[in-house]
């Protein structure tokens, strides 16, 4: 063998970076990997080595030939290119096709404004499983087995004993159990409930939130939620605390708004009541400390849980709560 494939090499890249035209260059892929080319002729010409040098011989100009055939398809591709613009098919001063920016979701700008409004307040920030025990998502939140309210929560059973948690009430538990009070703290996350229809859907998101200190009281509960609305909706809007029962809360109450359509008129929306519901809370019942082994004597505290989507509807006047799932651009580009 008169060359090396070493000399190959640079005698291909050599005459390549030099050619001028996509015919000049077609010709050196075949005097250089055409049927008698020389990286053919020499990959041909390996069984005439010693044994020894064969392999390394043989990977040499297969790396070469992949390397001389690559570089010859780069620069037969900038030749065309460059005759394609000053012949004129590629227009370069056409303007570009701008990225389409995307902007947050309305979840995630509600739950983004919560956390915000909760961090100033002195809130911590919990995350937690959504695939859940029967124990955190019901049993230690006071909600014995085959108790009515737990046909409420339409659950998506895994097995007989896991569930998708049907809220983020769960985690108040998980908390209590790894820390001492004082507690303050709010829980994100998405929650899963087998129902959908248009003000329904099969996973939704919730922020749930726990307090809990020595002389927490119900004033205290009203002065937090109240903070929250009005800065949620960015003014002094009117609410109404109405007594409700949940099974871990004792007093509970459900929180409306003035119904922000129609100013308390009655109207489509608020079904002609006037408010709309916008959050559950309460006083933590006392079974539930006993469940986490907090001394009722000294304790006392309150929770509450929203549903983001609702929130976010109401705010930005969104009928219908499928639009948060399409992700269809003109939808989401608006917030
Ligand atoms: N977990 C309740 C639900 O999903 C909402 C709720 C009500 C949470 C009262 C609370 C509360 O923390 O105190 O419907």
């Amino acid at each position: 063998m008169e060359n090396t494939i070493e000399q190959i090499r640079e005698n291909a890249l050599t005459e390549i970076e030099n050619a001028s035209s996509a015919d000049e260059l077609k010709a050196l892929s075949v005097k250089y990997v055409g049927r008698k080319g020389h990286i053919t002729l020499f990959l041909r010409n390996i069984s005439s080595l010693p044994e020894e040098h064969r392999p390394s011989a043989g990977k040499a100009a297969n790396v070469t030939r992949q390397l001389v055939e690559a570089r010859i398809k780069e620069m037969i591709q900038q030749i065309e290119d460059a005759e394609a613009i000053s012949s004129g098919s590629i227009d370069v001063s056409l303007p570009g096709r701008l990225a389409k920016q995307g902007s947050l979701h309305p979840v995630s700008r509600i739950n983004q404004q919560i956390s915000d409004i909760f961090k100033r307040l002195g809130f911590d920030i919990a995350e937690g499983p959504e695939v859940e025990t029967d124990y955190y998502n019901f049993e230690a939140l006071n909600f014995p087995k085959n108790h009515p309210a737990r046909d409420m929560q339409d659950t998506f059973f895994v097995s007989d004993d896991i569930v998708l948690r049907t809220h983020t009430s769960p985690l108040q538990i998980r908390i209590m159990e790894k820390e001492r009070p004082p507690i303050r703290v709010i829980m994100p996350g998405r929650v899963y409930r087998c129902d959908s229809d248009l003000t329904h859907t099969p996973m939704f998101h919730q922020v749930e939130g726990l307090v809990v200190d020595k002389n927490i009281g119900f004033s205290d509960l009203k002065g937090v939620l109240t903070t929250l609305v009005h800065q949620i909706f960015d003014e002094e809007i009117s609410l109404r605390f109405r007594p409700s029962f949940f099974p871990f809360t004792e007093p509970s109450a459900e929180v409306d708004i003035l119904c922000v359509i129609c100013r308390g008129k009655g109207c489509r929306v608020c079904s002609q009541t006037g408010w709309l519901e916008v959050l559950g809370s309460g006083m933590v019942h006392p079974a539930v400390f006993e469940n986490v082994n907090y001394d009722t004597s000294q304790y006392s505290g309150f929770a509450f849980g929203m549903g983001v989507e609702r929130i976010a509807m109401l705010k930005y006047g969104i009928d219908d709560l499928r639009k948060f799932f399409e992700n269809d651009y003109r939808f989401l580009r608006q917030f």
